[in-house]
């Protein structure tokens, strides 16, 4: 195990949901596990006048929310010394140079620090210009580090220039960005499956994969977060960071090591040759829906324009689904589908990989239902699990055939779930980049999804709808190359016997 240098870590909106929902609750495992380093110090930093003792109340009752059975008292009786609490009401320049007085002349709190803008993100520009102005954010006297959340920046554009104002006060390795899918332990797994089993190597190419699903799809809305999503949209929400990523980790190449920068190096690469989408092409690559009211788990839920805070007129889409090709030696011409959707059938996380026929179809006479090809699948979430469908012979006199899966389950049922959190959080700490983007990956997948960003913008008179609790708009089928191409809305082979959108 890698040890911590002794380090402050600081969070900026500190009493809001990502904090109370994740952070917190992802540092208190870490403690209860034992992995944060002895010197270490959580300073919280929020809008409210609350004392220490007040902040410590407040991060219980985000434990006893977290873990309504009950915590380990213990292991909060340690976490409770690492609290500390910095208030930093709106418009109070001041408090910034209070900051620093108790990170630099308070010999309690150590030197070295992680900036945690768990902040909305049109704020975090003006809290790392003023962190950067009061002088925090130089390094020398210990290491200085700031982790932002997605989205960064809105387009392409956008983005450029909240680069440009983060450059004014860091260095890309003082950058921590999180895209917390990379944190899920099941998409770690993709590069394990990839590059600890050679078994694959020589199928995993054009020659023989016919194409590529990559799906997220959610039963939940948007849960009271118009105000966010509104303005991005389930394109920005989910591909242009989540989905892409997954993409570039499917198709990339086998890195030079698995040092963070030589990982990245292969990312981007793959993002690089993802082909553009011109304006006019935007059609049959790219389709969006929004969910109209419909029944999940049972119960009625509204509609997206029902929902508290979107605009009557409002044409966001809450379903996103595009065609890419990688225009290099591997996958030239093997179409990567990705689609994801708010209000769907399931809560459904997996990359489905679909190999090409035989050459011969051998046993064509022997059979009643046409050839099924193999499949490879990796589940995400909810099950963590890897498939692999193949072609038996069914017992008896006759030659009949039929699909069977094997079936892997990776985790056993005594080994624990992380949050994706808690590594990323230990990574800020240990300074690997592996798991965090880099300026270019952000900046080439904002190039992928820009095209089609700008002519969705133009069309605001129709977006198609799609019944909550529903697989998503029928008229996605478009998208695929020919007829015997579909979604995969099921892992098993039950539900493989697809419906044709
Ligand atoms: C977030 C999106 O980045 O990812 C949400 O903003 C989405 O809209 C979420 O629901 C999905 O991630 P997870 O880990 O909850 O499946």
């Amino acid at each position: 195990m890698k040890t911590i240098d002794p380090c402050t870590l600081v969070i900026f909106g500190a009493g809001g949901n990502l904090s109370r929902l994740k952070l917190i609750p992802a540092l208190f495992r870490l403690e209860v596990g034992g992995r944060l380093p002895e010197r270490m110090l959580i300073l919280a930093a929020s809008l409210e006048e609350w004392s220490r003792e007040q902040w410590i109340a407040e991060v219980e009752a985000m434990l006893a929310a977290k873990y309504p059975a009950g915590y380990d008292q213990p292991a909060f009786e340690r976490f409770r010394n690492r609290l500390h609490y910095h208030p930093n009401p709106m418009g109070d320049d001041g408090a910034y140079g209070r900051l620093r007085q108790t990170l630099e002349e308070n010999p309690e709190f150590p030197r070295n620090a992680v900036f945690y803008m768990a902040v909305r993100p049109s704020e975090f520009p003006a809290i790392i210009d003023r962190l950067g102005n009061v002088g925090l954010l130089k390094q020398g006297n210990g290491w200085r580090r700031v982790v932002i959340e997605k989205p960064f920046g809105y387009d392409l554009l956008s983005a450029q220039t909240l680069q440009q104002g983060l450059y004014r006060h860091l260095n890309e390795p003082q950058i921590f960005r999180i895209d917390h899918y990379l944190g899920k332990g099941t998409v770690q797994n993709v590069m394990v499956f990839r590059f600890a089993n050679i078994l694959l190597e020589p199928l995993w190419n054009r020659h023989f994969i016919d194409h590529v699903q990559i799906t997220h799809s959610e039963t939940l809305g948007i849960q009271g977060r118009a105000d966010y999503y509104e303005g991005a949209g389930a394109l920005r929400d989910m591909v242009q960071s989540h989905l892409l990523q997954l993409m570039a980790l499917v198709a990339m190449e086998p890195p030079v090591t698995m040092a963070a920068e030589h990982l990245r190096d292969e990312k981007v690469k793959v993002l690089k040759a993802i082909r553009p989408i011109t304006q006019n092409s935007v059609h049959a690559h790219a389709f969006r829906g929004q969910y109209t009211s419909g029944v999940i788990d049972s119960k009625t839920v509204p509609g997206y324009l029902e929902e508290k805070g979107v605009s009557s007129e409002s044409t966001t889409e809450t379903y996103a689904a595009l065609k890419l090709f990688v225009d290099n030696w591997r996958w030239s011409g093997v179409p990567f589908y990705l689609r994801t959707g708010k209000r769907m059938a399931e809560n459904a996380s997996a990359i489905c990989i679909r190999f090409k026929n035989p050459p011969q179809d051998l046993l064509r006479h022997t059979r009643h239902d046409p050839s099924r090809p193999n499949w490879i699948m990796l589940g995400i979430q909810p099950n963590d699990c890897m498939k692999m469908e193949l072609q038996v012979k069914v017992p008896g006199l006759e030659l009949h055939t039929r699909t069977i899966s094997l079936d892997a389950t990776y985790r056993k049922a005594s080994e624990e779930e992380y949050d994706a959190y808690e590594g990323l959080l230990l990574d800020t700490m240990l300074g690997d980049h592996s798991l965090f983007l880099r300026y270019d990956e952000v900046e080439w997948a904002w190039r992928v999804v820009d095209p089609v960003l700008k002519v969705w913008a133009m069309e605001r008179e129709f977006i198609n709808g799609y019944q909550a609790g529903s697989w998503g708009p029928r008229g996605t089928y478009r998208l695929f190359d020919r007829d015997d191409q579909f979604w995969r809305h099921s892992l098993d082979i039950q539900g493989a016997d697809l419906q044709a959108y």
